[in-house]
């Protein structure tokens, strides 16, 4: 990596779009990457999240637009293209009969590594990975997330300048979880620039130097957290956890003076290796048992008790109340309306 140069463009996507159909997954994208940073690709789930990184990395070509990575065309120099970037793709790339090793010889193989320098790097791989000590076993035998932690081995081994994460912590335990945030940060630290998706705000706002926050194929804001944060204004966030949803109570907030809008979450059944977990298991964002309705006020002060009197008087049982700053979550909502959850 001696052409490095922090803080360069590495990646510069321009109108960028993808049609399926009658259907634009990516719908006019222009956004720069530079060297050194964590860049977070947020939106809901159906943004283009995929369909954008796709094509960035030369597996679908473009309807219209171009992107070029290191100074190299998608288009034009696919081969340069694929050798500075790293993929993890969101579904897992590996061989369930062999082990880790066997598989991490394989796809260090496929980048072109070989002898020596392959083993070093397999062994670096399964380090940064945590699985050395479990290195000979068949990947079939892996959890969920020990299997995500060996597809991120995969994408690293020829040292790519550019990794690329298509959401690489839905479904897992906390646990592999927290290493694959840990393990983007390192990374990084050796100088790596990532590319991440997501449709959880906090691992984002917990690793990217700049976000652009998508929706419905375009990009509709982009800039560090903190920039984000302040298309909010002054609002705060007023979150109230109720048992249990009373009917008509939504629209009973939504009527209150100073209050711009109200959203409710409702934690998830979500698969984790075949096991149904609550979504609080793997997202912070969700919050144990009941409900938690969201409220967005720029006098949360006032609100606060509105709120509550109104939640009392439709019967519901208050479990607990908080405010606090905007987050990228209350950004998404200032600007779209609806919640990155739905
Ligand atoms: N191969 C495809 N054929 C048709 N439609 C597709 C295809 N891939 C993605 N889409 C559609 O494009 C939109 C964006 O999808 P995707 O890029 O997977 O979003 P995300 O990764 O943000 O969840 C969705 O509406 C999806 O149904
Ligand atoms: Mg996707």
């Amino acid at each position: 990596m001696s052409d490095v140069r922090p803080g360069a463009d590495l990646v510069v996507v321009t109108d960028l779009v993808k049609r399926f159909g009658q259907n634009a997954a990516v719908d006019g994208v222009s956004l720069t990457i530079r060297e050194g940073e964590v860049f977070g690709l947020l939106g809901p789930n159906g943004a283009g999240k995929t369909t954008a990184i796709s094509m960035i990395s030369c597996l679908i070509a473009p309807t219209g637009g171009t992107v070029t990575v290191g100074g190299f065309s998608v288009a034009n120099d696919a081969s340069k293209v694929k050798k500075a970037l790293g993929i993890v793709p969101q579904e897992i790339a590996l061989y369930p009969t062999l082990t880790a090793l066997e598989n991490l010889r394989f796809w260090g193989r496929m980048y072109g590594l070989s002898g020596a320098l392959l083993e070093e790097r397999v062994a670096e791989a399964l380090e940064t990975a945590g699985l050395a000590d479990r290195a000979k076993e068949r990947v079939e035998t892996y959890s969920g997330g020990m299997k995500r932690r060996i597809n991120i081995a995969a994408g690293i081994m020829h040292h790519p300048r550019l990794l690329i994460m298509d959401e690489p912590t839905v479904g897992i335990d906390p646990q592999s979880r927290n290493h694959i945030l840990e393990t983007v940060k390192e990374l990084n630290k050796r100088g790596m620039t990532v590319l991440y998706t997501s449709h959880y705000m906090e691992e984002v706002e917990f690793l990217c130097d700049r976000v652009a926050i998508v929706d419905h194929g375009r990009v509709i804001a982009c800039g560090t957290v903190e920039q984000l944060k302040r298309l909010v204004g002054d609002e705060n966030v007023i979150s109230v956890r109720i048992a249990s949803i009373p009917d008509g109570v939504m629209e009973s907030l939504r009527e209150l003076t100073a209050v711009d809008s109200v959203t409710l979450h409702v934690p998830l059944l979500k698969e984790r290796d075949g096991e149904p977990v609550q979504d609080s298991d793997v997202s912070p964002a969700g919050a144990g048992e009941g409900v938690t309705i969201e409220v967005l006020s720029r006098d949360s002060g006032a609100v606060i008790a509105d709120v509550v009197g109104v939640l009392g008087r439709a019967g519901a049982h208050v479990l607990a109340v908080d405010v606090r700053e905007p987050n990228l979550e209350s950004v998404f909502l200032h600007l779209t309306g609806t919640s990155l959850r739905d």
